[in-house]
């Protein structure tokens, strides 16, 4: 693994060699530190913010504000990791102009690339953010902010008829010059099916093994997301919400108990000094003790 910034050109070096890149969600400076330390390729500032940074039901609550206040943590932590931002809910569907605005806004921020969901639908508003010189990663498949139209968290491309739908896609994004798209909560065989035949990178979250490189939201891998949504393809790594809980508890427990801070965690000052202090105390203590 290069120490190199990770570029477009070191991606498409990836799938040549046949490796698969590594990709999670970030939305703050601790998580992409210690991913971008930990060697992952790519950080995806997803709108998934609002649900695991903001506790909000959906992803389509949050706005392009809060988006760039996360994606700005993440670019400064990131040295090496690409960085995707999400284009949130309604910040590239009204205009090519309210698209290529908000993607700018990302770059400004530092991201290396933007990405927003649909097909031929937006290939219109990718077109314009790619000729802008933007950088537009595409998302078919579960699209959560069309969730109203999907009728819930469901698997897409179940069908061949479904598949070939995705396929068609899949060739409006990369006739409006996407350089890669992301599959989520597809089937392996109909990912298969639909990067056998486009040209660009195809990434995925919950979309089987046939892929250029794997995504996961870093707070299901990692055990700190806050909420009933468990999807089957997640796979935990690790319980940092049960040990946050945990160290809380103990941390409560021994401030209720005087048990800290103990003398190992106060200032130390010469003995000198500390009598001269508490001589002070006590005559203090004595007139207060004389007036009452
Ligand atoms: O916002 C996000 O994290 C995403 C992934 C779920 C694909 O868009």
């Amino acid at each position: 693994m290069s120490a190199h910034k990770v570029t477009v050109a070191t991606l498409a070096a990836l799938k040549a060699r046949n490796e698969k890149a590594v990709f999670v969600t970030a939305y703050d400076y601790p998580t992409a530190t210690f991913a971008d330390r930990a060697g992952v390729d790519m950080l995806l500032v997803g709108d998934s913010a609002a649900m695991t940074m903001l506790g909000l039901p959906n992803t389509l609550g949050i706005g392009l504000p809060e988006m760039l206040v996360f994606a700005r943590a993440v670019t400064r932590a990131a040295r090496r990791a690409f960085v995707v931002g999400d284009l949130p809910f309604l910040s590239y569907q009204p205009s090519d102009e309210t698209a290529i605005r908000s993607a700018g806004a990302f770059v400004a921020a530092g991201c290396d690339a933007v990405k927003c969901e649909g097909g031929a639908r937006v290939a219109p508003r990718v077109r314009a953010m790619v000729d802008a010189g933007i950088a537009v990663m595409g998302h078919l498949g579960l699209t959560p902010q069309s969730l109203g139209q999907l009728g819930g968290y469901r698997v897409q491309g179940k069908s061949l008829a479904a598949a070939e739908r995705l396929v068609r896609d899949a060739e409006s994004l990369e006739r409006a010059g996407v350089f890669s798209i992301l599959l989520e909560a597809v089937p392996a065989e109909s990912t298969a099916f639909v990067r056998e035949r486009t040209g660009v990178l195809v990434y995925g979250i919950g979309a089987g093994p046939h892929l250029d490189g794997q995504l996961v939201i870093s707070h299901d891998i990692l055990g700190n997301f806050v909420g009933d949504i468990s999807p089957r393809f997640v796979k935990r790594y690790a319980e940092v919400g049960a040990e946050i809980e945990r160290a809380f508890r103990q941390y409560a427990g021994e401030v209720r108990a005087g048990a800290f801070p103990g003398p190992e965690h106060c200032y130390c000052i010469p003995p000198e000094d500390e009598a001269q202090i508490r001589k002070a105390r006590e005559g203090r203590l004595g007139r207060v003790e004389a007036a009452v």
